[in-house]
C-alpha cells in the first residue's frame, strides 16, 4: 500500500510541547514541578457556566446546532459588544466556533487562496503560521525588531515590498502581551483599508489588559473580521468554544466552510457559554490574581536576568530576552525544567529567527506558584 503524504501537513511541530511532555513526565514521576509554559487559566470555567452544563446534560440530548451558532449564545455576544465596547453588532453577523482555533481556519479559508501574502508579527502566535502554512498561504513575517507591537509603517514597508492580501494581529499579543495603543491600531486598520489589506484581529485576550480599556478593531472598520474566544479571560479552554464577528459578506462563505468543516460547535460547551457574560465578579477576581503575579514577575524577572521584551501590558506572559543567559533557549529551557523544575515556552515557536534568544513565561498560575517558581530559579542561577 502506498501512503501518501500531502507537503502541507510538513508545518513546523509545536517546540513548546515537547517542554510540556518532558513536565508531565517528571510530574508523573513526582517531581513538583512548577509550570509557566502554557497559555491557559488554572482555575476552572465560572461556576455558573459549568451548573448550565450540567443541567443541559441531565436534560437530555446534546446535539448539532446551527452552524453559527445557537442564537441564544449569538445574542448573547452581541450584548457584550454593547455592554464591553458599546459597539453595535447584529447577532447574524456573529459565527461562534470551536475556539478561536477553528475560527482562524474558517477566516483563511473563506477569506484568502493559496498564494496570498498574508503579513503577520513574529514574535506571534505560532498556529498562524501553521494554518496559513498548510493552508498554501504565503505568511509574511514582519520582524518587530525591539518594537512592542505591529506598527502601520511596517505594514506599509512590507506591502510596497510586494503585495499583501491581509493582515493578522493580536492585541493584546502572545507571546508579548503588548498592546496596540488606540491611535497606533487605529493608524494600523486606516493603513490597512487604505492598502486594500484585509484585517484580522484576534482579540482572544481582550479583558486581560492591565493599563487601558480595550479597543475592539471593530471601532475603526466595520470590515474588519474579528476573532475572540472562551478560553482565556472565561477559563474555558477545554471547551473549545470561540467567536468570530464577520463582515456582512463574509457570513455566508464563512457558514457554508464551517457546515463542511464542523457541522457546528459543541452545543453542550454553547449552552454553557451562554452564561460566561454573566460571570464577570468571579472572573474580575481572578484577573486580580493575575495582576498580582504580574507585579511579582515584573519586578523579579529582570533581576535574575530575565529581561523584558516587552511591556507586560496584557494577557498572562513574560516575553523575556535570554541572551544574557543563554543563546539557546531551547536548550536552556530543558535544562531550567530539569535542574530547576520550573517550565517555560523557549521563544522558538514564536519567531524561528531570533526566538533562540527569548522565553514566555505565563503567569496564568496561582501566586504562591509565582513565588516559589522566583525562589527556585534564583536558587539554580545561583
Ligand atoms: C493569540 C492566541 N490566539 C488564539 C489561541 C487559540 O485559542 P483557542 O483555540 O483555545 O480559542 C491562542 C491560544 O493560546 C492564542 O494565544
Amino acid at each position: 500500500m502506498v501512503v501518501s503524504l500531502s507537503r502541507r501537513g510538513d508545518v513546523e511541530p509545536f517546540h513548546a510541547m515537547d517542554v510540556l511532555a518532558d513536565a508531565n513526565r517528571l510530574k508523573a514521576e513526582g517531581v513538583p514541578v512548577i509550570s509557566m509554559a502554557v497559555g491557559q487559566p488554572s482555575d476552572p470555567a465560572p461556576a455558573i457556566v459549568r451548573e448550565a452544563a450540567a443541567v443541559a446534560l441531565k436534560a437530555g440530548r446534546i446535539g448539532y446546532t446551527d452552524a453559527l451558532g445557537l442564537p441564544e449564545l449569538r445574542r448573547a455576544i452581541a450584548g457584550h459588544y454593547r455592554d464591553h465596547y458599546r459597539i453595535e453588532v447584529t447577532p447574524e453577523r456573529i459565527a461562534v466556533t470551536t475556539g478561536s482555533s477553528a475560527a482562524f481556519n474558517l477566516a483563511f479559508l473563506a477569506m484568502f487562496d493559496a498564494g496570498d501574502r498574508v503579513a503577520i508579527a513574529a514574535p506571534g502566535y505560532p498556529a498562524y503560521r501553521n494554518i496559513m502554512a498548510a493552508l498554501g498561504i504565503e505568511v509574511v513575517e514582519i520582524e518587530l525588531e525591539g518594537t512592542a507591537y505591529l506598527h502601520a509603517e511596517h505594514l506599509a514597508s512590507a506591502h510596497a515590498e510586494k503585495p499583501l492580501k491581509g493582515v493578522l494581529f493580536a492585541s493584546p499579543a502572545n507571546p508579548t502581551g503588548a498592546v496596540i495603543p488606540v491611535d497606533a491600531l487605529k493608524a494600523l486598520i486606516e493603513t490597512a483599508d487604505r492598502l486594500g489589506i484585509a484585517v484580522i484581529s484576534d482579540e482572544i485576550y481582550h479583558r486581560l489588559a492591565y493599563g487601558a480599556p480595550d479597543t475592539t478593531a471593530l471601532a475603526f472598520g466595520r470590515d474588519v473580521a474579528v476573532i475572540n474566544s472562551f478560553s482565556k479571560y472565561y477559563c474555558m479552554t477545554g471547551w473549545r468554544i470561540g467567536w468570530m464577528v464577520l463582515p456582512e459578506k463574509l457570513v455566508r462563505p464563512v457558514e457554508r466552510i464551517a457546515q463542511s468543516l464542523y457541522i457546528s460547535a459543541p452545543e453542550l460547551s454553547q449552552v454553557a457559554a451562554i452564561e460566561a457574560f454573566k460571570a464577570t465578579q468571579h472572573l474580575e477576581a481572578v484577573k486580580a490574581r493575575y495582576a498580582w503575579n504580574r507585579e511579582l514577575l515584573m519586578k523579579r524577572l529582570p533581576e535574575l536576568g530575565f529581561a523584558l521584551a516587552a511591556p507586560m501590558d496584557g494577557a498572562f506572559y513574560a516575553f523575556c530576552d535570554v541572551s544574557r543567559l543563554t543563546n539557546d533557549s531551547m536548550a536552556f529551557a530543558g535544562k531550567m525544567l530539569k535542574e530547576a523544575h520550573v517550565a517555560a515556552t523557549p521563544g522558538r515557536d514564536f519567531d524561528p529567527l531570533q526566538g533562540h534568544r527569548y522565553m514566555r513565561f505565563s503567569y496564568a498560575g496561582s501566586h504562591d506558584e509565582m513565588v516559589e517558581a522566583v525562589a527556585r530559579l534564583e536558587r539554580w542561577l545561583k
